[in-house]
């Protein structure tokens, strides 16, 4: 039997506070409904500076090492994706192995093309596992980001935080992932970007949603060819995407799963042999179908509705979504997962939801850590937002967390709860 290499578990962390999205929108003088159903938010992540890429990284680590009972002396190698790390050299991986005393004995680096970086850190780890180099050992890839813009911009309600970690290993109980079916489609473009020493990424808002539909365009292609070759899917009376039982997306907002979802649609529509929806009104029109988001992605959007934008993360937290509610039902099918990086990347791959992913969810406990967390006033989340980012308020980490404690003589110093 041909080996089987994916997501064995995951585990998330999130910032201890968030601000209720209607708060902000009022706080701005705009509608509430822009921020609801014209960008699909309902809460936000707050990080403070006590919670940056390396503690929220260490504290998901920890859960997934410690629910699941892993055996750190089977892992081989550790990698953070992120775009948000805190060092131009050293990397959050090298913090994680310091602070979860993780064996030497391991590959540890960061990987970063925005947010597509953590996507790029499962493939290696996927492939490392798959071309048998890994020797039976395991990867942990963790995708840790702070979202942040800043005070009064277009993107404020895009913002948010936290971290996904992914056990990734010979027993996908979670995620088989379908080797050598990806699609990759990168630009060298200007969407977003954060110059070095900046908090505060740059964007151009609206081009970045048309870089993200190019992309996921091309990358969806890619994999479509080959998922094609391999009869995965087929031409038939349902388009190659609807065969696929969920298709998941990078979110930076939730509404953009939507606009992402209608492209991939387009893509099968114009692509489809023979005469089916003829116009381009025609095919524009049944792309846009509500019946096929509401069945193939609406359920997959909670987690992001509720923290926010997370990066690298934002894949992975649909992930988590989608199995914390509908593992049971999922297992044995195939999904579609879409990651977008600006700048810009992305990648189209597919994978078989694992017969232990039930039992996994069971372990991440998602609705639990997200319940510990304080909703706060919008002048609280702008105080939050004015700290310096080398003065972390001196707070104790709740049980099992880690924080950063204070910066002495350039170096960081975190505390574990
Ligand atoms: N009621 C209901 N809906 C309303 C409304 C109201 N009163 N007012 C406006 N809306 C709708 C608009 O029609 C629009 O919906 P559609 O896109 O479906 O037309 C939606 O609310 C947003 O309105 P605007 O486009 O006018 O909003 P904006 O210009 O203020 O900013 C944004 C939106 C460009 C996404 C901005 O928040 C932004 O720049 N965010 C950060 C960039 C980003 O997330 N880019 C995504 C692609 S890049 C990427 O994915 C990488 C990454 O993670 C950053």
């Amino acid at each position: 039997m041909k080996k089987q290499v994916g997501i064995e578990a995951l585990a998330i962390a999130v910032p201890r506070r968030y601000v209720d999205i209607e708060d902000l929108a009022r706080a701005r003088g705009v509608d509430p409904a822009k921020y609801t159903a014209g960008l699909g938010a309902k809460e936000m992540a707050v990080a403070d500076p006590g919670e940056d890429s390396v503690s929220l990284a260490a504290t998901a680590a920890a859960r997934l090492i410690q629910r699941n009972g892993v055996d750190p002396s089977r892992l081989g190698m550790l990698v953070v994706g992120t775009e948000t790390g805190v060092d131009h050299s050293k990397p959050v991986a090298s913090h994680v192995q310091g602070l979860l005393k993780l064996p030497r004995t391991m590959r540890t680096f960061d990987t970063q093309h925005a947010c597509y970086g953590g996507t790029a850190g499962l493939m290696a780890a996927t492939e490392w596992i798959a071309s048998g180099a890994a020797a039976g050992r395991s990867a942990i890839v963790i995708c840790s980001d702070i979202a942040r813009y800043g005070l009064n911009t277009a993107g404020e309600p895009t913002q948010g935080g936290g971290a996904v970690a992914l056990l990734v290993s010979e027993q996908p109980d979670l995620l088989a992932v379908d080797l050598g079916l990806n699609g990759a489609c990168s630009m060298d473009v200007y969407d977003f970007w954060r110059p070095l020493g900046r908090r505060e990424a740059v964007v151009d808002g609206h081009y970045s949603i048309s870089c993200y539909l190019d992309a996921l365009s091309g990358a969806y292609r890619g994999w479509r060819e080959r998922a094609l070759a391999h009869e995965v899917v087929r031409w038939g009376e349902k388009l190659p995407g609807e065969q696929l039982e969920r298709i998941l997306y990078h979110v930076p907002f939730c509404k953009m799963a939507r606009k992402a979802h209608t492209q991939l649609r387009l893509c099968d529509l114009e692509d489809a042999p023979g005469t089916r929806d003829s116009t381009p009104a025609a095919r524009e029109e049944a792309a846009k179908s509500s019946a096929s988001y509401e069945a193939q992605v609406a359920s997959s959007l909670g987690l992001n509705a509720r923290i926010g934008n997370v990066y690298t993360a934002s894949l992975y937290l649909a992930l988590a979504g989608l199995l914390n509610g509908e593992s049971a039902a999922l297992a044995g099918k195939r999904i579609g997962l879409l990651s977008y990086g600006s700048g810009c990347a992305a990648e189209f791959y597919s994978g078989v939801v694992g017969e232990g992913a039930a039992r996994r969810m069971a372990q991440t406990d998602v609705e639990a850590v997200l319940a510990r967390r304080e909703r706060v006033s919008v002048e609280e989340y702008e105080r939050i937002m004015r700290l310096s980012s080398d003065a972390p308020e001196q707070l104790a980490p709740a049980p099992g967390e880690f924080r950063l404690a204070e910066i002495r003589e350039h170096r960081r110093i975190y505390a574990a709860g």
